[in-house]
């Protein structure tokens, strides 16, 4: 069955670089960006691994643990990261998921047979603290992600939780922001008593209310 945004991740055991876990105990009460990758020792996921361990700051921020997963053995993960280290300059800093049986791939539908019947795609979901889905990215093996703009979601999906605002295209935390239609005018007057700029009727655009 497919994965749909709201849905609760689905959970599962599995062996990692750092231990074996349940996810939903490993990620308990926190954000979680679950990411695969199609295979270690490639060049492109090289790059990827080490610059999301570069991020672990910004993810700590945020209060999100990251985890990677690929259908390689978690044997082949540890001597893999020695070339991440020393090609990115960085040691990849969050656990990895071994899968070379395909349980947890097949569970979030991380390959696609079309593209390839063997390896993952570069899938990633952000999963909130009640452990629901909130986004779904896929790429194909030859482009590698923006982790930027993860955390930039990560950001949005935050602020948006808490206020009653969505964020227009290419924002970044800071931005100005916009009413949510559902708001009428006169329960906006309560919640943005600093007013707003009336574009249209439906395109309200105010301060980034947290700041
Ligand atoms: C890469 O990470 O470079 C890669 C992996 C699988 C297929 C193509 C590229």
């Amino acid at each position: 069955m497919s994965i749909r945004l709201g849905d609760v991740a689905p959970n599962f055991k599995a062996p990692t670089t750092e231990g074996d876990i349940d996810f939903h105990e490993w990620k308990k009460g926190s954000w979680a960006v679950l990411f695969s990758h199609p295979k270690d020792f490639t060049p492109v996921c090289t790059t990827e691994l080490g610059y999301t361990a570069k991020l672990k700051g910004e993810f700590a921020k945020r209060g999100v643990k990251v985890i990677g997963l690929s259908v390689d053995s978690v044997d082949d993960h540890k001597k893999w990261a020695g070339d991440i280290e020393r090609t990115q300059g960085q040691a990849v800093n969050f656990p990895m998921i071994g899968d070379p049986d395909k349980t947890v791939a097949n569970l979030y539908d991380m390959i696609h047979p079309n593209a390839n019947n063997t390896l993952t795609v570069r899938s990633v979901f952000i999963i909130d603290p009640n452990d629901k889905v909130r986004l779904m990215l896929t790429y194909p093996a030859s482009t590698g992600r923006n982790f930027d703009e993860i955390l930039r979601v990560i950001d949005s999906l935050q602020l948006t939780d808490g206020y009653k605002v969505a964020t227009p295209v290419n924002w970044k935390d800071g931005d100005d922001v916009i009413i949510v239609p559902a708001v009428s005018n006169e329960d906006a007057k309560k919640l943005f008593p600093k007013g707003w700029d009336e574009k249209t009727p439906y395109l309200r655009v105010v301060k980034q209310p947290n700041r």
